[in-house]
This record gives structure tokens, sequence and C-alpha cells, in this order.
């Protein structure tokens, strides 16, 4: 099977060269797509060098920061035009260990959508602060009562999607631009009826650079969860009352 790792990127010169040689030399068959939101602090320039330097290394520029989402759509739609069969995401910063992608690769060939997931047994996180972990359950924990999905750590970013799954989500429709995007495409995934597998992992708060989660991410995926509950709902309720009526 031949994975692509999509790297997003937005002021990761620090962290990007240790994370690419990670990755390189724990899955080194890989392909590496690094998508830069042309970062002010030269993470797109480096990314080119490391890419004339490593053939399985290619790099997408886009104009200006737009979003997490934005910027693993491109990565995808990249990678769609090609032979790949297997996608992987993972931040630039460390806090995804490369080192852990052979235990979710070896999952893909039993799911359809395999989630790195720091909040089932095994999983953990180190050195976040405790509003960080806060937000982050009430957000799974939020999501999951009102989209109805049994996943337990739904705004993960460490994951592998079978080409398959990409291939049946319609990712011009995605309007989710933060880390709601990872929300979307689980919800997505699980309307389609397809197989999520959690497997647990060991999330290490970056030492270096800063994180860009902001209050506009956690609004915005918020009133997006709040909107996609209640629709589902209106729909099921809809559909019952048309079989009532019969
Ligand atoms: N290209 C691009 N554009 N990259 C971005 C953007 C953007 O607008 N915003 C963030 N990134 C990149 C960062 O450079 C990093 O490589 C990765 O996306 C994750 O960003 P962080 O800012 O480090 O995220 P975090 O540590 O706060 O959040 C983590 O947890 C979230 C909640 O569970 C990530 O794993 C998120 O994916 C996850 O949703
Ligand atoms: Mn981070």
């Amino acid at each position: 099977m031949k994975s692509l790792t999509i790297i997003p990127t937005y002021n990761e010169i620090d962290s990007l060269p240790t994370i690419v040689d990670r990755l390189r030399a724990a899955v080194p068959e890989t392909d590496v797509l690094i998508v830069d939101d042309n970062s002010p602090d030269g993470t797109g320039e480096l990314a080119e060098q490391m890419s004339s330097a490593d053939e399985k290394i290619h790099v997408l520029h886009r104009v200006k920061k737009d979003g997490l989402g934005g910027a693993y759509i491109a990565g995808f739609t990249w990678g769609l035009g090609r032979e790949y069969d297997t996608f992987v995401e993972l931040d630039a910063d460390g806090s995804h260990q490369p080192e852990q992608l052979p235990d979710l690769l070896a999952a893909i060939n039993e799911a359809d959508l395999v989630i790195g997931s720091r909040w089932v047994p095994g999983g953990s996180v180190v050195n976040w602060p405790l509003h960080r972990e806060l937000i982050s359950r009430a957000g799974s924990l939020y999501s999951r009562t009102l989209l109805g999905l049994r996943v337990r750590d739904i705004t993960a970013g460490f994951r592998v999607f079978r080409r398959s799954t990409l291939e049946e989500i319609d990712l011009t429709s995605i309007e989710s631009v933060g880390y709601g995007f990872q929300v979307d495409m689980t919800f997505r995934v699980a309307r389609l009826g397809k197989t999520i597998k959690e497997v647990p992992i060991t999330f290490v708060e970056r030492t270096v650079g800063e994180s860009k989660m902001s209050g506009n991410i956690v609004v915005e995926a918020v009133l997006n969860v709040t909107k996609w509950g209640l629709s589902a709902r209106a729909k099921a309720l809809a559909t019952r009352a048309r079989a009532f009526r019969r």
C-alpha cells in the first residue's frame, strides 16, 4: 500500500526538519507532502530545500493562512490525483509521534478511517495545560452526543484515511476552516456507514513554536457541530413522521 503523509505547516520552521527526519526513519516508504500557508518564518522555503534533497518529499504552497481544513483538502486533492492508497494526517510540531504511525497504518487494513486517539485506554497526553485537555474532552463529548458517534477522540489530528473513504466524500463541500474539520470528516465517514478504528497514541505537547488554536476555531467547531447535529435530528424526525402517516 502506497501512503502519502500530509503535514500542514504555519510557522513551523524549528519543528519541521525534526518531524520529517523522524517520519522518514519510522516509515521510510511513505511519501511526504508539506502544505505550507506562506509562513512568514520561512517554513515554505525550508520545505522546498528539503524537497530538493529528497525525492519522497513534496511541497504545496498556499498563498495565505487559510486554516487546517483547507490545507488538508488541498493535500488530499493533490494526492488523489496520484496513485496513493492511504492518506496520513500528521502535525508538524512533534505532538504526533511518527514512531506510532506503523500502529495506525497496520489498523487501516481493517478500517476505513483510523484515528490516533488520546481518549481510549492506552492513549494519553503529555504536557498539556488543563484548559486544553478540558476543551478537547468537552469537545469530543459534545460532538459524540450531538452527532451520535461512538468515537472518543473526535477532534484528533493524527489519522489515516483509505483512498476509497476520501473518494466517497465531496471534499469541495467541506466548510470547516479550523480544527472542526476533523469532526466534520469523522461525521461524514460515519454517515457513509464506514468503519472507524481508534488506536491509542501518546500526544506530546510541542516544545517549540506556538499552537494555532484560537477562540475562533472553538466557536466555529461548536456552531457547526450544533448545526449538523440538529439538522440530522430534524431529518430523522421528518422521516419518522412520514413513516407514521403512511
Ligand atoms: N497550512 C496550515 N494552515 N497549517 C496549519 C494551519 C493553517 O491555517 N493551522 C494550523 N496548522 C498546522 C500547524 O502548523 C501544525 O503543524 C498543525 O496544523 C497543528 O496545529 P497546532 O496549532 O499545533 O494544533 P494544536 O496542537 O493546538 O491542536 C492539535 O489538537 C487539535 C485538537 O485535538 C492538533 O492535533 C489538531 O489537529 C487537533 O484538532
Ligand atoms: Mn500542536
